[in-house]
């Protein structure tokens, strides 16, 4: 079995001028390259990164497909918290040249169920993505891939963890995150022809550990990643406090 690469960089900053090195090479090996894109408040740093390479010509993003890997349910799009937003703000209305195509779930589609088959559709025609950038939650989750979710699932409703909603709340004027999310499955991300995850900050240090060097879990989603052949991981110092440098 070929282990994920762990690459350690000093701080949030490093780590995303590493990922967007990966990016850069990817889509300059193909500039049709489909990618599945993640949010939250890891990816921020690799964002702006990709907005300067981008807007100084270092990158060409213009042709590029992205496929974001989850949305809230029941949310309308003019919501703050809305990952479409997130987006909109961190990365798309930043760029000289948008990509070809932007795909996020749509979490206010009337038939949830049918919405989840047609994203797996979209990603299934474009040839499924080149690139999957994701983070890593807490509780170990990819995407809103919880704990105990089937590494066999594809895109689906999910219920989002009692841990992850808390972790969530910060974005929501309210405090109070869903209850629900669209999320690309298990075995969407496994299907890419690559996978780049990102973990920064001293909170994720014990569940990246277990992630990597323990046993394949359902309980810690992440650990499917093991059993890809092309997982590059980067890790800032915090995150990577608990791995022991055999990894
Ligand atoms: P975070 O979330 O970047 O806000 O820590 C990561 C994730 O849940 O994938």
């Amino acid at each position: 079995m070929v282990r994920p690469r762990v690459e350690v960089r000093l701080d949030e900053g490093a780590v995303a001028v590493a990922a967007v090195d990966i990016v850069e090479r990817v889509v300059a090996l193909n500039p049709h390259a489909v990618l599945a894109l993640p949010t939250g408040r890891t990816p921020i740093a690799f964002y702006a990164e990709l907005v300067e390479r981008e807007r100084t010509g270092r990158i060409e993003l213009s042709q590029v497909r992205s496929f974001n890997l989850d949305e809230w349910v029941g949310i309308p799009s003019t919501h703050p918290a809305t990952y479409a937003r997130f987006m909109e703000e961190q990365l798309f209305s930043r760029l000289r040249n948008r990509p070809t195509a932007c795909y996020i779930p749509d979490g206010t589609a009337a038939d949830l169920d049918a919405e989840c088959a047609r994203y797996e559709i979209a990603i299934r025609e474009a040839s499924g993505f080149d690139l999957a950038v994701l983070g890593i939650g807490n509780n170990g989750h990819i995407g809103f891939n919880e704990p105990g979710t089937p590494f066999d699932a594809r895109t689906h409703v999910a219920e989002v963890a009692l841990v992850t909603r808390q972790n969530n709340a910060y974005s929501f004027p309210d405090g109070q995150p869903p209850s629900r999310a669209i999320t690309v499955g298990i075995a969407t991300i496994l299907d890419s022809r690559s996978i780049l995850l990102l973990a920064t900050g001293a909170s994720k240090a014990a569940v990246l550990e277990r992630a990597l060097a323990g046993p394949v879990d359902s309980q810690i989603p992440a650990s499917v990643l093991q059993r890809h052949p092309d997982v590059v991981i980067i890790a800032d110092v915090a995150a990577s406090a608990c791995l022991s440098r055999k990894l």
